[in-house]
């Protein structure tokens, strides 16, 4: 039995079960091409960390978790893309396996600003994995090597995504009324 729909979500876009299922598809992907080493995974707070850890608990090679807190702000002429972190890794990265897990990827701007940082800390390798990829409006094009959904251009709440902080605890991600 599936509990009501809140009032403010329109439609499910991916149930529990479609994202465990998923999230079980790339985590066999992911622990493949990472036999034999150890993964170190780095989730951007607070999103991401509902995705991080369903990932983690499927994947089959080792491995260790850190946390990054970043800023985004608009600038005064409203363009997104200024970013800087708030709060930053607990440890460094040098010659480690780094996959950056991200809730979701939009225009691209938060992404190029994680990867420019991290690339700089002399990791021996550097991937990404999102939950939801909305390629439409992507404005930074970047390498995303491992992917579970595409999703149209509305604006979606549920499995760490929020709306002013609220809708993260849902366990499927939802379209919102508009
Ligand atoms: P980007 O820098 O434009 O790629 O924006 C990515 C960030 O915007 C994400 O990490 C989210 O915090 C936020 N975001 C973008 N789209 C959504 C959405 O549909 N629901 C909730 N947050 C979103
Ligand atoms: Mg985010």
């Amino acid at each position: 039995m599936s509990a009501p729909l809140l009032p403010a979500i329109e439609r499910v876009l991916f149930t529990e079960q479609q994202i465990d299922d998923r999230i079980r598809e790339v985590a066999a992907e992911i622990s493949r091409d990472y036999e034999g080493r150890v993964l170190k995974l780095i989730a951007v707070l607070k999103g991401s960390v509902f995705f991080l850890t369903a990932l983690a608990r499927r994947l089959e090679v080792p491995v260790k978790i850190d946390f990054l807190g970043i800023s985004s702000f608009s600038n005064r002429s409203g363009a997104p893309g200024v970013v800087r972190i708030a709060k930053d890794l607990d440890e460094g990265i040098e010659g480690e396996d780094v996959l950056l897990v991200e809730d979701i990827v939009d225009t691209g701007f938060t992404l190029r600003y994680l990867l420019q940082t991290l690339a700089g800390r002399g990791p021996n390798s550097l991937s990404v994995c999102t939950f939801l990829d909305r390629n439409s409006r992507r404005i930074a094009q970047l390498p995303l090597k491992y992917r579970c959904f595409e999703i149209p251009d509305r604006f979606v709440v549920g499995f760490g995504l929020d709306q002013n902080q609220l809708y993260r605890n849902l366990g499927y991600v939802a379209v919102m009324k508009t």
